[in-house]
Formats: C-alpha cells, structure tokens, sequence
C-alpha cells in the first residue's frame, strides 16, 4: 500500500474530532444516569473492528463500573448481497451473561440486519437487559426492525469512514469521521 495523506480521499468532515469529544462524552453521562441504580453488572460489548475507536473513548466517558468485552461477527450469504445470518467469528470471552445489562456498542447502524441476529444470539443467553449504543445511525437505510437506545450522530446516506469505520480496511486510523470520496470505490462496484 503506498503511503500518502489519506484526507486526500475524503469529501467532507461530517463529525469533527471536537464533535466526536462532545458526542462521546454526551453519551457516556446518558449512560451513567440510566445505569447508575442497576444492581446487575454492566458490560459494554465492542463489535470487533469498526467500534473499537468508540469504545475507547466512550468507556472513559463512563465513570461507574463496568466490565468490556469484544465480538466479532461477519454477515454473510449467497454472493454479494448479505443474507443478514450472523456468523460469530469471535465470542464473547464472558461465559454467562446471564443477570447482566449488556450494552452493545456499534460503529453505525445502516440496514440493521447485523445487530438484529447480534441482539438474538445475545438475548438467547439471558441477560438482564440489552440496549444498543451506536455512533453513527442511517436510519435511511433500515431494512431490519432495531433502533438503537444511544445515538451519537444521525447521518445521510453516504458511505463513511475513520474514527474506527473503514473502506477495504483503510481509513480506521483517521481521527475523524468524514464521507469517502466516490471515485475512491468507483472501481469496485
Ligand atoms: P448493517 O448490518 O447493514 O447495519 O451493517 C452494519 C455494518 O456495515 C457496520 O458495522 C459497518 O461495519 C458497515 N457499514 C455500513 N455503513 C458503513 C459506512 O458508511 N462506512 C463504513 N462501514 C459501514
Ligand atoms: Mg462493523
């Protein structure tokens, strides 16, 4: 991969890193409020890669106690189109959630297929509760019946990147979020 400035590939800022501060730390007084008095424990569940930046930030933006862990799931189906089945490629490393509040924290929620078989497969352990945190809501293209509890930015329907989200795997390291040029994937549709 060559090495050139990547801000070159992007179109427009959408949240700035400033945004992305307030945002995170928004979020995180919403969530000590609604969890403060909750006799369960509270674990946040990163979904492995796009969060990871999120969740970074957000769990120090959470100042009562709580447990983290990590999934990693993939969509797939036949050919291209993603059949919305999960396939868990990654567990939790918790073994019984049972009793616990999990909150789930996504980098965006687009058609919602991933985190409507992700909060089933969870559910099916019998957690206490499960809310789901997501920084980047398009709501435009919902296709799945979920919303999300906790939502950082409502955006358009533009394909996004940095802050943890990528193209192709690039672009995770960018320390905001900002719409990829067109003409970067133009080629591989
Ligand atoms: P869903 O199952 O369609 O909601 O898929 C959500 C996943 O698709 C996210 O966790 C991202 O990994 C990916 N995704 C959707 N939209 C974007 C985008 O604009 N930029 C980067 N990744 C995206
Ligand atoms: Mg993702």
């Amino acid at each position: 991969m060559n090495k050139y400035d990547m801000s070159a590939d992007i179109e427009r800022v959408l949240l700035s890193e400033q945004d992305l501060k307030d945002t995170v730390a928004r979020i995180g007084k919403e969530i000590c409020k609604d969890y403060k008095d909750s006799p369960n424990p509270l674990i946040l569940v990163s979904v492995l890669k796009g969060s990871v930046v999120f969740m970074g930030d957000l769990m120090r933006a959470i100042d009562i106690p709580c447990f983290i862990d990590f999934m990693s799931v993939s969509s797939y189906g036949a050919g291209t189109t993603s059949s919305g089945v999960v396939k868990i490629i990654k567990d939790l490393d918790t073994n019984a959630i049972e009793g616990a509040d999990l909150l789930i924290v996504e980098d965006i929620l687009d058609s919602g297929k991933t985190l409507y078989y992700l909060k089933q497969i969870l559910q099916a352990r019998n957690p206490a509760s499960i809310k789901i945190c997501t920084l980047l809501d398009k709501p435009e293209r919902r296709t799945a019946p979920i919303t999300a509890d906790y939502v950082g930015a409502t955006i358009p329907d533009a394909f996004v990147v940095g802050y943890g989200l990528d193209y192709a795997e690039k672009y995770r390291n960018l320390p905001y979020v900002g719409i990829l040029k067109p003409s970067v994937y133009a080629d591989d549709k």
